[in-house]
C-alpha cells in the first residue's frame, strides 16, 4: 500500500491507495462492514468473508483513515485496458463535505487499472453532482441493465465449454 498525498485533505485524514496484498484492509474487515452498514444503502448487511473476497477481486483499492478509524472507502474493477467501473465510494457521515471523497476519487483514478481504461463507469443514486466535479457526465445514449440473482449454479448447466486458452 502506497499512501498519497493529495491537497486539501483535513491534516488528520490519511489516503491509502492499496497494493495487491491489501492486508490493512483484509485485518480490518468488520471496519469495512460497519463503515458500508452506517453510511451506505446499497451494501447494507455484507458479511465481513464476501468483502474480503470483493477486496481480492477489485483491481483498485482506496480508503481514508482518521488514526486507527477507516472513514472513506473506494473501489473499482477493470480490465485495464478498455473499461473501469467504480464501485462503493463512500465518507463517514460525520466527516462529509470536507473533502475526503473527492481525494478518495482522484486517488482511485489514479490506480493504474483505473487510469489505464480506455472508460470509467459508474452507477449512482443521488450523487450525480458529486461525480459530475469529478468530469462525469450523465449518460443519455445507454440505459443500466440488471439481473438479480444468478449465481454459478444456475448456469452450470450451460452448454458453453470452459476455454483452456
Ligand atoms: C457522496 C460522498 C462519497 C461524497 O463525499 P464527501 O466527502 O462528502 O464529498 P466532498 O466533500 O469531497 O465533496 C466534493 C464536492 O462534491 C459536492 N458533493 C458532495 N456530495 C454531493 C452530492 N451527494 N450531490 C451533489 N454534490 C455533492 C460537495 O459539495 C463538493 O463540492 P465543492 O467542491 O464545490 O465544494 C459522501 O457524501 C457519501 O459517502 N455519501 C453516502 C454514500 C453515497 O451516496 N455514496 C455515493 C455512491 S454512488
Amino acid at each position: 500500500m502506497s499512501p498519497t498525498s493529495p491537497k486539501h485533505l483535513p491534516a488528520d485524514i490519511r489516503l491509502i491507495r492499496h497494493g495487491a496484498g491489501r492486508l490493512r484492509l483484509l485485518c480490518r474487515l468488520s471496519q469495512l462492514k460497519r463503515l458500508l452498514d452506517d453510511h451506505s444503502f446499497w451494501a447494507v448487511g455484507r458479511s465481513p468473508q464476501q468483502l474480503g473476497r470483493m477486496i481480492l477481486a477489485s483491481q483498485a483499492v482506496v480508503s481514508a483513515w482518521r488514526g486507527g478509524d477507516l472513514v472513506g472507502f473506494g473501489r473499482a474493477t477493470s480490465d485495464g485496458v478498455y473499461r473501469a467501473v467504480l464501485w462503493d465510494v463512500v465518507v463517514d457521515g460525520q466527516l462529509q463535505g470536507l473533502g475526503i471523497g473527492r481525494r478518495l476519487m482522484e486517488a482511485l483514478l489514479e490506480c493504474p487499472a483505473v487510469a489505464g481504461a480506455e472508460r470509467i463507469y459508474l452507477m449512482t443514486t443521488n450523487s450525480e453532482g458529486f461525480y459530475e466535479k469529478l468530469g462525469f457526465r450523465h449518460v443519455q445514449e445507454q440505459r443500466l441493465m440488471l439481473l438479480e440473482g444468478i449465481t454459478a449454479t444456475d448456469i452450470s448447466g450451460s452448454s458453453v465449454q470452459r476455454g483452456h486458452g
